[in-house]
């Protein structure tokens, strides 16, 4: 098989750091384009340690096209797994228009330099976040689409513009086409098993796990637990957690899926990536305490407006059409994100 060079943004961050790992371990060479404002360089160096494989790291925003297009010139990737973007819910409610900028406005740029080099494979990280509020709890792709914040907004922008793109090639450049897989993730958390690298959230962590591992190893107080009075069984809000290294292992099955059926038409396709079952916020806190041996101090809050009840994936279309289901179990998502934890307690600082 030809070495195929994948470029991959927002590299540095905590999936994309995951990310580089499992691609350099498949074969694939690396490049890296990252702006670093989520992020640490350490990462990266570590992704090299853990794998005994160089890659190549730009630090760019994907903005700058002039320096993008010369980074696709130097290493002419043929695919692109785009990870870079700003995450968090709560920001992008308050500032929405860094949140459109850098999202969407980014990824308009980065799809315009990949038309021009004639790269036309993408994997684009999406979120669960984009589905409306339903009344079902079990999530399947062809649920409408609905978000409810500026960032998932911002998802769901993006899937339509890339969408679009696909549908136009379909006629006026039939003989290469775009394939986009566009992977709808739930809730990523845990580590790589080695404890070299795992998710490092700059300020208070927004994510439940990290909160937790923060609360374990006394650089945070106390948990809140928002919301006690869900028709959940324990009364806790119910999330689809998947380990980070299943989440990325899905980009691999997807940039192979692109030589198979369902992509050679030229297509855009939407996968849910997650397990198709979920956990409760006290199940989590549970199954930390006795992983750890530590004592959560946590305390019941009241609901935040926007959180749902209870919803999982229906990740049915990924194992048939990726060939992809995750493997890992909560014990090993909890083991995993504490062993990162306890060997690097202030991250990658
Ligand atoms: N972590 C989650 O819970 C989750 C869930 C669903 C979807 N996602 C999406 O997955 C992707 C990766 O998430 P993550 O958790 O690894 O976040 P992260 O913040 O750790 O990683 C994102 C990376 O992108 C970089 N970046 C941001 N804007 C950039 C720009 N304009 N130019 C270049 N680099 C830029 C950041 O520096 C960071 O390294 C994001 O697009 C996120 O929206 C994450």
């Amino acid at each position: 098989m030809a070495i195929h060079t994948v470029l991959v943004t927002g590299g540095a961050g905590y999936i994309g750091s995951h990310a580089c790992v499992e691609l350099l371990e498949a074969g694939f060479n690396v490049v890296v384009v990252d702006n670093l404002s989520n992020s640490n360089p350490e990462s990266l160096a570590r992704v090299q340690k853990l794998t005994g494989k160089s890659l190549a790291f730009y630090e760019v925003d994907i903005r700058d096209k002039q320096s993008l297009s010369d980074i696709f010139v130097k290493e002419m990737p043929d695919t692109v797994v785009h990870f870079a973007g700003l995450k968090a819910v709560g920001e992008s409610c308050e500032q929405p228009h860094l949140y459109y900028h850098n999202n969407v406005f980014g990824t308009l740029v980065l799809t315009e330099v990949m038309q021009a080099h004639q790269v036309k494979q993408l994997v684009f990280s999406s979120s669960a976040t984009v589905y409306g509020i339903t009344d079902k709890t079990q999530y399947s792709e062809d649920l409408p689409i609905g978000a409810i914040n500026p960032y998932g907004r911002s998802k769901a922008m993006v899937e339509d513009i890339l969408r679009d793109l696909a549908e136009a090639d379909k006629i006026a450049k039939p003989d290469k086409p775009w394939k986009i897989a566009l992977l709808r993730y739930f809730n990523p958390i845990g580590a790589h098993e080695s404890g070299l690298i795992g998710e490092d959230p700059n300020g208070t962590p927004n994510n439940l796990m990290p909160y937790v591992a923060q609360v374990a190893i006394g650089k945070l107080p106390q948990l809140s637990v928002f919301g006690d009075d869900y028709p959940t069984h324990d009364g806790t809000g119910i999330r689809d957690y998947i380990h980070v290294i299943d989440l990325v292992k899905g980009h691999i099955k997807a940039i192979h899926a692109f030589n198979n059926a369902h992509f050679v038409e030229g297509n855009c396709k939407a996968y849910n990536l997650g397990a198709g079952r979920g956990y409760s916020v006290l199940e989590i806190i549970k199954k930390f305490e006795e992983v750890t041996g530590k004592t959560i101090n946590y305390k019941i809050a009241p609901r935040r407006p926007g959180d749902l009840a209870e919803y999982f994936a229906n990740p049915e279309l990924a194992l048939q059409e990726l060939n992809w289901k995750v493997e890992k179990t909560l014990h090993d998502m909890v083991a995993d994100t504490w062993n990162w934890q306890s060997k690097n307690p202030q991250g990658y600082r």
